[in-house]
């Protein structure tokens, strides 16, 4: 019934009036939990966007393969026999039954568990039971199952789009590929998953845990008092409020928020010398890389739903602090649930110990287990709670994005900043929150 009073409402009218109001800072709070925007999401958003489906190096050997998700739809992420990275979309060609039925593996070849059609890994049809008896005039090579239309291997990260006419990734990506490339080019062997990526479900919507990572610095400081408390990471890293923070907005789409250590200084989200040795200018400029020195903390979204953190942790009072990415997809289980997925990874060249301990630290702070992960998912549940309610619905209630916003404000945009976007040296703002609300409505509403 409330399903219905919800849906009857359609995602059109919803996304009428929303520009107006996200341009003063305003978002319906409907948005965190509702069928119909839902179900214009999984074709408007996760269907014409480039969707991150995983790293290369969780693919090492031809025949490696993981099962992958783009909106809702199950793909094969595969590295085929001729080591060619691959997007198939998991439905057998005869009745469409999902062939492959484990969450990573390698194989030369998957068989149909219904009629046993057989499939090589690079997605051809090589074998139909009864071929002579009863298909004699079928074609194979017409039966391959469906892949993505274009999958972009970008430093190692696999995106695919399903959109036959989208736009290059390069186009989607802009000028935002100052920051991300900070990230994932500063040794020659660039970054490596260690481990596979830990999944966990949330009773919260999907864009949850995307606009917090563009930026919600704001919430550091109350949500996560218990982490900053116990000495898991420097107050620097927390980012107080006022001066200490650094937020990207406006950059072709996407956002990010950093920390950065006085200029001169070497942080790199503290890595040890032992792998720092490697960083080098390289394929970055001397402007980015003097950028990736001085991170204390980086985080940041690619629209829509994959999203970064480099930081350094410990997990002890008589350990130094240990630097390590994260790699987040807020995978879409429906309007109220989101399965998180999160991949640690280190740069390749650091030793086989270092990587051992980058990954514990990076269990005690951001995992299902992790002292900074409960708080957040402890939280998230409860807008989409709100976001369901009738009473919602009945008075159109709106949540405040103003944070920074105009005259909110004195921070002015740094006109020196070196990098892209729009930039603020200050963590009392939520610029990136809206840059997300905005790159998504415009997708929501865009024609054809
Ligand atoms: S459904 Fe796959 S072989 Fe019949
Ligand atoms: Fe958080």
């Amino acid at each position: 019934m409330a399903d219905d009073m919800h849906s009857g409402n359609g995602a059109a009218a919803l996304l009428a009036g929303m520009q107006k109001d996200l341009e003063k800072g305003l978002l319906p709070l409907r948005v965190f939990n509702d069928r119909a925007i839902y179900d214009h999401e999984l074709r408007h958003i996760f269907a014409r966007s480039w969707v991150f489906i995983g790293h290369e190096t969780e693919l090492p050997n031809p025949g490696d393969y993981a099962l992958r998700y783009i909106g809702e739809d199950p793909f094969i992420f595969i590295r085929d026999s001729a080591g060619v990275i691959r997007v198939l979309f998991n439905a057998c060609r005869h009745r469409g039954v999902q062939i492959c039925r484990t969450s990573m593996g390698n194989a030369k070849e998957f068989t149909c568990p219904y009629h046993g059609w057989s499939y090589s890994n690079d997605g051809k049809l090589t074998g139909v039971p009864a071929r002579r008896q009863g298909y004699r005039q079928l074609n194979l090579e017409e039966w391959s199952l469906y892949s993505a239309p274009h999958v972009k291997n970008y430093h190692g990260l696999i995106f695919a789009n399903l959109d036959p006419n989208a736009v290059s990734f390069e186009q989607h990506i802009g000028r935002y590929a100052w920051y991300l490339d900070t990230q994932f080019l500063l040794s020659d062997g660039g970054m490596e998953v260690i481990g596979e990526p830990h999944r966990w479900v949330v009773d919260a919507n999907w864009k949850q845990g995307a606009e917090n990572f563009c930026g919600d610095s704001s919430h550091t400081q109350m949500a996560h008092r218990s982490a900053m408390e116990a000495g898991v990471v420097g107050t620097a890293a927390a980012g107080a409020p006022g001066k200490s923070g650094l937020h990207v907005h406006d950059c072709d789409g996407h956002a990010i928020s950093t920390r950065l250590a006085a200029p001169g200084s070497t942080v790199f989200w503290e890595y040890p010398e032992e792998v720092t040795r490697h960083f080098k200018p390289g394929r970055l400029s001397e402007a980015q890389f003097d950028f990736a020195r001085r991170g204390v903390v980086h985080d940041g979204t690619v629209f829509p739903n994959f999203s970064y953190l480099h930081l350094g942790v410990t997990d002890s009072a008589e350990k130094s602090a240990a630097g390590f990415l994260t790699m987040r997809v807020w995978q879409p289980r429906g309007p109220g649930k989101t399965e998180i997925w999160n991949w640690f990874l280190v740069p390749k060249e650091a030793p086989a110990a270092y990587k051992q301990r980058a990954y514990e630290v990076g269990m005690s702070s951001f995992s299902p287990s992790g002292s900074f992960e409960q708080d957040d998912v402890a939280i998230w549940p409860s807008i989409a709670r709100s976001a369901r309610t009738v009473f919602a619905e009945m008075n159109d209630i709106k949540l405040n994005y103003q944070m920074g916003l105009d005259e909110m404000s004195d921070t002015e945009p740094l006109t020196d900043w070196p990098g892209p976007g729009v930039a603020e040296a200050s963590n009392a703002g939520e610029g990136g929150l809206r840059t997300f609300h905005h790159t998504w409505l415009r997708q929501m509403t865009k024609r054809g």
